[in-house]
């Protein structure tokens, strides 16, 4: 399968990475900034002058510009075949209703995808061969596109909440003199075991596992109650839904 990336910024690079040596090729298109060539020099692609060109070469769209620019792209692209809409906010009816004549799926993926480990989630009715590419990148949930914003909030903010609590959780132990890197590594591979766990257990079930009555993870449970963390937690997720619905 050809790919072709209307956009070069951060989700696009994201994908693309996850994708090198999964495709037959990938293209890519900016606005202008020069990000397509950098991308492509770095996977191993090819940038192209126009969207036009790009709509030509490739068998799969990848629409990862914003969403204000959806307009502008799908005037640029004519005639796709297929598309897959990245763009946050942004009905399936939308989309589709600017590519009349494409299948045109839509996509929430998260930073994962960068390394195969993301979630994806899909709306729409992806053919046999793109759910195949979209399961090489990581779990793929299909959701109906009315939840998309919900699914937004929790998955594809997520990574940025919890990457702030494994900074916080490093950081407070550089502060009491472990080295800075080891911390992050201690607390980075902790994460990463305790979300494999967390396939297997309930949230309430490891923290009950890990914090014995009277011992350091029940003390440490009960500052962060008193400081108000889950309270925390829900108002960023407030926060991405309103700032995503205006
Ligand atoms: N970041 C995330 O975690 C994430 C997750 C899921 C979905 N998304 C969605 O993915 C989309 C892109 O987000 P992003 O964070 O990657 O944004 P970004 O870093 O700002 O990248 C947008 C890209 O679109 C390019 N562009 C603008 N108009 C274009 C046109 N007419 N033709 C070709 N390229 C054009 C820009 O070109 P220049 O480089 O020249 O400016 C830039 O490369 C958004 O709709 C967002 O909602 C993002």
């Amino acid at each position: 399968m050809i790919v072709g990336f209307v956009g070069s910024g951060s989700m696009a690079a994201a994908m693309a990475r996850g994708l090198r040596g999964a495709v037959e090729a990938m293209v890519f298109t900016d606005g202008g900034s020069g990000r397509a060539a950098t991308l492509a020099a770095e996977v191993g692609g090819e940038a192209l002058t126009t969207n036009g060109e790009l709509a030509e070469r490739v068998d799969v769209v990848v629409l990862a510009v914003k969403p204000a620019a959806l307009g502008t792209a799908a005037a640029e692209l004519g005639g796709v075949k297929a598309v897959v809409s990245l763009l946050g906010a942004t009905s399936l009816e939308k989309v589709s209703a600017a590519f009349p004549r494409a299948e045109v799926v839509r996509l929430m993926p998260n930073v994962g995808v960068e390394v195969r480990k993301g979630v994806l989630c899909v709306a729409g009715d992806p053919d046999p061969a793109l759910r195949e590419m979209l399961g090489t990148l990581g779990h793929v949930v299909d959701l109906p596109d009315s939840q998309f914003d919900a699914a937004t909030a929790v998955m594809g903010c997520a990574p940025a909440y919890l990457a702030l609590a494994v900074e916080a959780i490093a950081d407070a132990g550089a502060a009491d003199g472990l080295d800075e890197e080891l911390a992050r590594e201690l607390v980075v591979e902790t994460t990463a075991g305790t979300a494999e766990l967390l396939r297997v257990r309930h949230p309430a079930d490891v923290r009950k596992a890990v914090a014995s009555p009277g011992g350091s993870t029940e003390a440490g449970l009960e500052a962060l109650d008193r400081e108000g963390a889950r309270e925390a937690f829900e108002a960023a997720v407030r926060a991405s839904l309103g700032r995503m619905r205006g």
